[in-house]
């Protein structure tokens, strides 16, 4: 079939996809959103109810479109997700059954929304590790008991569905756009968004984004027709797709005027301004397009860009680690790991001379050597400020190596060999989260204490919370400092000495019992 025949035949589906998809639903809201550029951006808002994504178009429109018999048979789909929901809904609107097949991992958030969604119309069966094992059991299944399967994106009837939301675009009357841009998992909404909005605004540009990681479009089209990725990032678990489908290759390789990639940071930090512009979350597969648009931000200048926040499901859990990778104010999240003198004054030194004016983020130090010291800070700095830090290095002669992603830092290991730490005092402290606050507290300690452990990471709260191991020369100025704790009219309030069974637990000895 020829590409032009194909894309005739999506257009047509669409055109009747939307007397079936807007008899279920009202359309959803197109937004401005000031990104602070003099480009005119809008947002589809694909995050809304009924299932917070868009994906409940394409299963409506197909299922719909099945003959009654079959729909009486009952239908088959896989997912990891979004579509499995839009299954469900849709078997509850048109009274028929679904089997849902869906990998073991799936948050139990999202078995959840599909059963609420479908209620008895549906039946989970969670079958291996992966959507793709899930995806060959559920085809096996549907082909042993002559079901319907109903494709996630490889299927035009699909694709016509979630055409729909382009339509609402058009019929908003907000266009034309410059630009649009596109979250590709298997390619539907991308090949169905750019087949209707190129025929309404013939000048406008799409542009297919996928993450690092998982982009089997961009490795489609690069390779001439579909190819297994041999690994899949699926932090954005939403457009986490081995392979691209045949029929939204042929598509996408016609419709798409650009593929990009964005990281996963873009893409946490494309949710975290989103948060910022609407006090929304959305998933890291529904901020694709966003984190797209952003990336190419300085070439949008006076030009209208529209991009789909198309998803709005993720497990609660995954918030801290979407907000650890964010970095903060469009900054990138670091770690330098420096080496300094183990000395009284060389870590106060390292804070004030080398990072002042710096966002620190996270401090992660252990002694375990006598001689030097490599505390491993985390920074949120653009370009310039890393600049900055690594020529104050430079300068005064200090080794330092960026190990952002290492995964010591990643699983925040700490390595201390506690049997250095001499008469040591280990303690929680809190101190206000604003500039300067962690220097005053070394700089009050000092003179009288030396740090041989420090684990902090910034929780966006107002207050850090430290866990913090001094080392003193002797007894008796640990006994001394102690007491300064309790009368220190600021220290006082601040800290709690660790009890004895938590420090023998840290310091590697025995604890009462064992
Ligand atoms: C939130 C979200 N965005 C994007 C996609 C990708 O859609 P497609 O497979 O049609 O490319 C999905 C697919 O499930 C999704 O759930």
């Amino acid at each position: 079939m020829s590409s032009e025949s194909l894309r005739q035949q999506l257009f047509n589906e669409i055109l009747l996809a939307r007397q079936r998809v807007y008899a279920v639903r009202e359309p959803t809201p197109l937004e401005r959103l000031d990104i602070g550029t003099d480009a005119e951006v809008w947002v589809k808002r694909e995050d809304q109810p009924p299932i917070h994504a868009y994906k409940w178009r394409g299963a409506y429109n197909n299922m719909a479109t099945l003959s009654e018999e079959q729909r009486q048979r009952g239908v088959v789909c896989a997912s990891a997700g979004n579509h499995a929901q839009g299954v469900a809904l849709a078997a509850a609107k048109l009274g028929c059954s679904a089997t849902v097949f869906m990998p073991r991992p799936t948050p139990m958030m999202k078995r959840k929304a599909v059963a609420l969604h479908g209620g008895d119309h549906v039946t989970v069966e969670l079958v291996g590790d992966t959507y793709d094992q899930a995806y060959h059991a559920a085809r096996d299944y549907a082909a042993e008991h002559g079901l319907a399967f109903v494709h996630p994106y490889d299927d035009l009837a699909t694709m016509g569905g979630q055409g729909t939301l382009a339509d609402e675009v058009v019929m908003s009357g907000t266009g034309p756009f410059d630009v649009a841009y596109v979250q590709i998992g298997g390619g539907g909404m991308a090949a169905a968004v750019a087949c209707w909005l190129k025929h309404y605004m013939p000048g406008i540009r799409v542009v297919g984004v996928e993450a690092e990681g998982q982009a089997s479009m961009k490795a489609a089209v690069a390779h001439g027709g579909p190819v297994e990725l041999e690994s899949l990032d699926i932090f954005c678990d939403g457009t986490a797709v081995q392979r691209a489908g045949d029929l939204t290759f042929e598509l996408c390789r016609e419709l798409i005027d650009e593929f990009i990639t964005v990281s996963n940071a873009e893409v946490c930090n494309a949710i975290r301004r989103f948060w910022n512009w609407r006090r929304r979350i959305v998933e890291p597969a529904g901020a694709l397009g966003l984190a797209g648009l952003l990336s190419q931000q300085d070439r949008l200048s006076g030009k209208r860009a529209l991009a789909i926040t198309c998803g709005a499901n993720l497990d609660f859990s995954q918030l801290a680690v979407i907000a650890a990778d964010t970095g903060i104010g469009g900054q990138v999240r670091r770690h330098l790991r420096f080496r300094i003198d183990e000395s009284p004054g060389a870590l106060l030194g390292l804070l004030r001379d080398v990072l002042g004016g710096c966002n620190i983020v996270e401090f992660l130090y252990g002694k375990a050597r006598a001689e030097y010291a490599e505390p491993v800070i985390g920074l949120d700095a653009s370009d310039e400020v890393l600049q900055t830090v690594m020529q104050r290095c430079a300068a005064v002669g200090m080794p330092v190596t960026d190990i952002t992603d290492g995964e010591d830092v990643d699983f925040r290991v700490i390595n201390y060999d506690a049997s250095l730490f001499h008469q040591p005092l280990l303690l929680r402290y809190e101190f206000p989260e604003r500039a300067g606050a962690l220097n005053e507290f070394l700089e009050t300690i000092q003179p009288r204490a030396n740090v041989c452990y420090f684990n902090y990471l910034y929780s966006g709260e107002r207050v850090g919370r430290a866990l913090v191991g001094l080392e003193f020369d002797t007894d008796g100025d640990r006994q001394a400092f102690l007491e300064l704790l309790d009368e220190h009219p600021v220290l006082r309030l601040r800290h709690r000495v660790l009890s004895a069974e938590t420090t023998q637990r840290m310091l590697g000895l025995p604890t009462g019992g064992q």
